[in-house]
């Protein structure tokens, strides 16, 4: 069986450059990680700040696909020729993004209903980027049939790859994920495909791989956060035989990073709470976890209350 090609999921807010350095020089089986979408920019706001997220950096051990959000064609391709200068050879588009803030105004899943609008879109882009370009999309926004109309449209275009959360907007990240959507989807494709969506563990990675024998590209978010040793040990690679160990020097490597970038003690405080919510469900007593954690209002409380869950927590997954 062919070695799976495994991607760490784009989490705006949380897989940050900082999350990211930190991640892999603790853990392996990865092969590449999206980085959250930027926004894309017009001239006005072409400043290294607004691509501080993936500004060339030697802490990176694996490599990074930028991904950009947009439905302004022109402001895409001026964005993907700066992110092409920084060094990248392939640069995503986000068409997957639920959040009304972002759907309401036709981006992100909010511009799957409108496949004409995509195909102008990818015909001006298409020729104007000197990059490879991939899309990150759902099934739809409001049907998983939007799929279907879109797939002639993309297959049209020289695109490297498609990513597919097999989900629709309207689910956000709840309820079930569509796997015979997913397989209509699949079909259709002229592009390599790569699943994404609930790949909990080794078991329903397993079983998504023999439902779906011509994918070998596979992309995993909350459920990496949650449990990081999950890519190695799909990869065939035992737990280490001190997870919390482990845990606990990523964790204490990660605090003190947001320590140096993070302005005042609330921010990185803000920042390992949503930190502790995907990994507490990895521990034993994961609701007195996550109910002490969140208690805490001091960086001195936080780091007591974290030290007893390593003290005493059992690694479950
Ligand atoms: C907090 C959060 C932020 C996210 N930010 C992005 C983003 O910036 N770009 C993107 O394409 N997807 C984003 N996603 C979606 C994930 O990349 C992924 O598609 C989704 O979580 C499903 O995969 P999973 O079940 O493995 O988590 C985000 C998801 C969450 C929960």
């Amino acid at each position: 069986m062919r070695l799976p090609i495994l991607y760490l999921a784009p989490m705006h807010g949380v897989t940050n450059r900082v999350y990211r350095n930190a991640f892999f020089r603790h853990f392996g089986g990865f092969d590449a990680a999206m980085a959250p979408f930027i926004p894309s920019a017009n001239s006005s706001d072409m400043k290294a700040t607004h691509f501080k997220d993936i500004l060339a950096d030697s802490g990176a051990r694996v490599p990074v696909i930028p991904q950009v959000m947009s439905n302004d064609a022109a402001g895409f391709v001026m964005t993907a020729r700066k992110v092409s200068a920084l060094g990248y050879s392939e640069v995503n588009w986000n068409l997957g993004c639920p959040y009304p803030m972002i759907a309401n105004k036709q981006r992100g899943a909010g511009l799957l209903p409108y496949p004409e609008k995509i195909d102008r879109f990818l015909e001006k882009v298409c020729s104007g980027v000197d990059m490879a370009i991939s899309v990150k999309l759902r099934l739809g926004m409001y049907d998983q049939k939007e799929i279907l109309d879109l797939m002639p449209i993309l297959n049209g275009y020289p695109l490297l790859k498609l990513i597919i959360h097999a989900r629709i907007g309207t689910q956000m990240y709840g309820g079930d994920v569509d796997l015979e959507g997913f397989q209509a989807a699949l079909s259709l494709s002229a592009h390599p495909v790569v699943y994404n969506g609930d790949i909990k563990d080794t078991a329903t990675f397993e079983a998504l791989r023999l439902r779906f024998p011509l994918v070998n590209e596979w992309m995993i978010g909350r459920w990496a956060l949650s449990n990081p040793f999950i890519a190695s040990t799909i990869r065939g690679a035992a737990l280490p035989d001190d997870p919390v160990g482990v845990i606990h020097q990523f964790h204490d490597d990660l605090y003190a990073c947001y320590r140096r970038v993070l302005y005042g003690p609330r921010h990185v405080l803000d920042k390992m709470k949503e930190i502790w919510s995907y990994l507490a469900p990895s521990f034993s007593g994961s609701g007195t976890v996550l109910k002490s954690i969140g208690q805490a209002r001091t960086l001195e409380a936080f780091e007591r209350t974290a030290c007893v869950v390593f003290e005493e927590g059992q690694w479950l997954s």
